[in-house]
């Protein structure tokens, strides 16, 4: 086979310029400013795929190790509703509790928990809310919130997909509403 070796050298020479062409041509798309980050518009459907994928895996697959306490208590559902009423429900809504409708202009749009969290796993929660995500407006609460808080809120969550709408305005009435975290060091 005596003319393998040209061959061979031309498919990788021609390798290397499309590489370096897709590159080029990337980097200029982004210096353009040509994709439309305004969140009044949907991102594009290869886009939308590549960050949904991979966020539910990174999660999924960080989760992993977590070993969530022995049970899920009725004492910390109750200690977690006045939590999430201060630093989830407006951009989560609850049973009976419609989201803050600036909220609805996010993007991604913050899921409705209460349909949600039967998707993910009570080790998944807690990864989620003690970690945010990155590039979607989901904070990460760890920052500022010890461990047991977040197990709390999570044992929340975890009934929220059957928490009736009375259940949720009792356990959430004495909520500020502002987020804050003022106690969470001292717990
Ligand atoms: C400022 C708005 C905002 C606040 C406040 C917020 N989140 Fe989120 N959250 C989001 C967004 C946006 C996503 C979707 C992330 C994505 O799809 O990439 C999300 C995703 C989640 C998810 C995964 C749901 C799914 O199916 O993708 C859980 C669970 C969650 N949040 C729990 C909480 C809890 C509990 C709190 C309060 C401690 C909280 N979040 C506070 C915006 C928020």
């Amino acid at each position: 086979m005596p003319r393998s070796k040209p061959v061979a050298l031309g498919v990788l020479i021609g390798s290397i310029a499309t590489v370096g062409i897709a590159a080029v041509a990337g980097i200029a798309y982004v210096y353009s400013g040509s994709y439309n980050v305004a969140a009044t518009e949907s991102h594009a459907p290869t886009m939308r795929w590549a960050l949904d994928t991979s966020y539910e895996n990174s999660v999924r697959s960080r989760a992993e190790t977590i070993e969530p306490p022995a049970e899920l208590t009725p004492e910390m559902v109750e200690a977690g509703g006045e939590r999430y009423a201060a630093m989830c429900a407006h951009c989560h809504g609850g049973p009976g509790a419609e989201p803050a409708g600036w909220s609805r202009g996010m993007r991604p749009e913050p899921p409705i928990l209460w349909h949600a969290a039967s998707e993910w796993e009570s080790r998944e929660v807690f990864w989620l809310v003690k970690h945010g995500v990155k590039m979607s407006g989901m904070p990460a609460f760890g920052t500022d919130h010890e461990d047991a808080a977040i197990w709390e809120i999570t044992a929340f969550v975890k009934e929220l997909p059957a928490m009736r709408p009375e259940t949720y305005e009792s356990l959430t009435a004495g909520a500020n509403g502002h987020g804050q975290s003022t106690e969470s060091h001292s717990e």
